[in-house]
C-alpha cells in the first residue's frame, strides 16, 4: 500500500498527469477523459449519499415514490457522465445501458468511444447496499474524414484503451487501468478529492470465496453445479469449503474479488440463455481490470475480452476472478459439457 502520510497524498488528477508524463507523445486527451469521469463520479457519489436520506424518509411515504427515486438515480448518473464527456469534446460516441442506441456527441471528430453502465446494482439503492458506475474506453477506428458508423463501437475488449469503475460503498472508491496495472483511489469527502490508495493491485492466484446467485441453481449447466458442490466440500489443502458471498451489484462483487481473490460467476441458464450481464459495459471493463491484476475472465469457453461483439447491449455468461479458481471451473464445464442446458 502507498504511504499515506499527510504530506504524501497523491490525488487522482496528479496521478493521471504523472502517468501521462511518462509518455512523451501523449496528447493528454485520455487523461482529460479520465479526469472528466472522476468529476462525474464525485457528483454521483454525492447524490447516492443523498438518496440514502431520501430512502429513509421514503419509508414513511409510499413505495412508489421510493421506486421512482431509484430510477431517477440511474438517469441522473447517466446524465452526469454523458455531459462530463460531452464537455471535453474528445468523445465522439457514448453507449450506455440507459440508452437503446448509440449516442453521438457534438464532437463528431472526437477520438474516443465510451461505454457506460452509469449505475450498476441499482436494485440495491433502496436497501443502502453498495452500487457502482462502470466505464470502458475505445479509440475510434474510423478516420476523421469518414462518417462515424454505429458499428465503429463494436470492438472486442482487447482493444480497450482504459476501463474502470467507481464503487459507492462505505467509502467511494475509483479503480482504473490503462493496461499498465490497476490503480485504486478513495474519495476523501472532506477535500473532495480521490486519493491514491494502491498503484499496482494484484489479486491472489487462488481465493476461497465463490460468488453466484445460488437461487438459480436448478437451471445451471451441470458442470457448474458440480463445481459449486466442489467449492462446498471439505479439503484442508485447498482451503475448502469456500465461503459464499453475493452482493448482487457486480461492481461490488468484483471489487471484493479484486482484493480478496476467489471467483464471481453469472452463468447462462434457462432464464438467461446468453447470460444476464452485458459484454460491453459490465464484463469487458471488469475483465480488463481483473486481468491487469493477474486474474482471468472467460465465458466458459472463450476469453471475455476476445469475444467479437455483434450488438452494443449483448449479454454473455461470465466466470471471472483468481486464475486457479477460473481454471478449475472451466475444467468442470468441459468435463460435463455434453450434459449442459
Ligand atoms: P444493473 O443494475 O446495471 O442493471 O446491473 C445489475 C446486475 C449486476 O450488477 C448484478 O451482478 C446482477 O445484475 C444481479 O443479478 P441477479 O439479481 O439476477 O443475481
Ligand atoms: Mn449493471
Ligand atoms: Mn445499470
Amino acid at each position: 500500500m502507498v504511504n499515506k502520510s499527510k504530506n504524501n497524498l497523491v490525488t487522482l488528477e496528479e496521478y493521471i498527469i504523472q502517468a501521462q508524463n511518462r509518455f512523451p507523445g501523449a496528447t493528454g486527451e485520455l487523461s482529460q477523459l479520465l479526469r472528466d469521469i472522476g468529476l462525474a463520479a464525485k457528483i454521483i457519489s454525492r447524490e447516492v449519499n443523498k438518496a440514502g436520506i431520501t430512502n429513509i424518509l421514503g419509508f414513511e411515504g409510499s413505495t412508489n415514490i421510493h421506486g421512482e427515486a431509484v430510477k431517477k438515480l440511474d438517469i441522473f448518473a447517466d446524465g452526469q457522465l454523458i455531459s462530463a464527456l460531452e464537455r471535453s469534446l474528445i468523445t465522439c460516441m457514448v453507449i450506455s445501458e440507459e440508452n437503446d442506441g448509440v449516442v453521438k456527441l457534438g464532437a463528431r471528430n472526437g477520438k474516443y468511444i465510451v461505454y457506460l453502465d452509469p449505475l450498476d446494482g441499482s436494485s440495491n439503492i433502496d436497501v443502502n447496499v453498495s452500487i457502482g458506475s462502470i466505464f470502458s474506453i475505445y479509440m475510434r477506428e474510423a478516420r476523421f474524414d469518414q462518417t462515424l458508423r454505429d458499428d465503429d463501437a463494436l470492438q472486442p475488449g482487447v482493444k480497450q484503451v482504459a476501463a474502470g469503475y467507481v464503487l459507492y460503498g462505505s467509502s467511494t472508491t475509483l479503480c482504473y487501468t490503462t493496461g499498465l496495472g490497476v490503480s485504486m483511489f478513495t474519495l476523501d469527502p472532506s477535500i473532495g478529492e480521490f486519493i491514491l490508495s494502491d498503484r499496482q493491485i494484484k489479486l491472489p492466484e487462488h481465493g476461497s470465496i465463490y460468488s453466484i446467485n445460488e437461487g438459480s441453481y436448478n437451471s445451471w449447466p451441470l458442470g457448474l453445479k458440480k463445481y459449486i458442490k466442489y467449492c462446498q466440500e471439505e479439503d484442508a489443502e485447498t482451503n475448502r469449503p469456500y465461503s459464499a458471498r453475493y452482493i448482487g451489484s457486480m461492481v461490488a462483487d468484483i471489487h471484493r474479488t479484486l482484493i480478496k481473490g476467489g471467483i464471481f460467476i453469472y452463468p447462462h441458464s434457462k432464464r438467461y440463455p446468453s447470460g444476464k450481464l452485458r459484454l460491453m459495459y459490465e464484463c469487458n471493463p471488469l475483465s480488463f481490470i481483473i486481468e491487469q491484476a493477474g486474474g482471468m475472465a472467460t465465458n466458459g469457453k472463450e476469453r471475455i475480452m476476445e469475444i467479437q461483439p455483434e450488438a452494443i447491449h449483448q449479454q454473455t455468461p461470465i466466470y471471472i476472478g483468481s486464475k486457479e479458481n477460473v481454471t478449475t471451473v472451466m475444467e468442470f464445464l468441459e468435463e460435463y459439457q455434453e450434459a449442459s442446458v
